[in-house]
């Protein structure tokens, strides 16, 4: 089931939403035109990573600062697991997700 979450013409570089889908948050960002979808919790202990300090290629968790990259979902700066990416569907003129 499609899940829409945001138009695409507002999907601007620097775009940084967080949504609460059936209980599962959900961060969605627009780094160097792409569009970036991954789960709000920090694989460490769990925090949210909606404020995190972005790079081009990673985002820091405020708590900790475990850097992860968001193209991958890798931790850059740690031994951790990885942040769990999610892949964007498109219908019409919208973004979202299946679930
Ligand atoms: S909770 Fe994110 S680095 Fe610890």
């Amino acid at each position: 089931m499609f899940v829409p979450l945001e138009r695409l013409l507002n999907l601007e570089e620097g775009y940084r939403q967080r949504f609460l889908i059936k209980g599962l948050p959900i961060v969605l960002m627009v780094i160097e035109g792409k569009h970036i979808l991954f789960e709000d919790r920090c694989p460490h202990q769990g925090a949210s990573l909606f404020q995190g300090a972005l790079t081009s290629d990673s985002i820091r968790c405020p708590r900790h600062g475990f850097e992860f990259d968001v193209h991958t979902g890798k931790a850059v700066n740690a031994n951790c697991p990885e942040l769990k990416l999610l892949n964007p569907a498109y219908e019409r003129d919208r973004i979202g997700i299946d679930l």
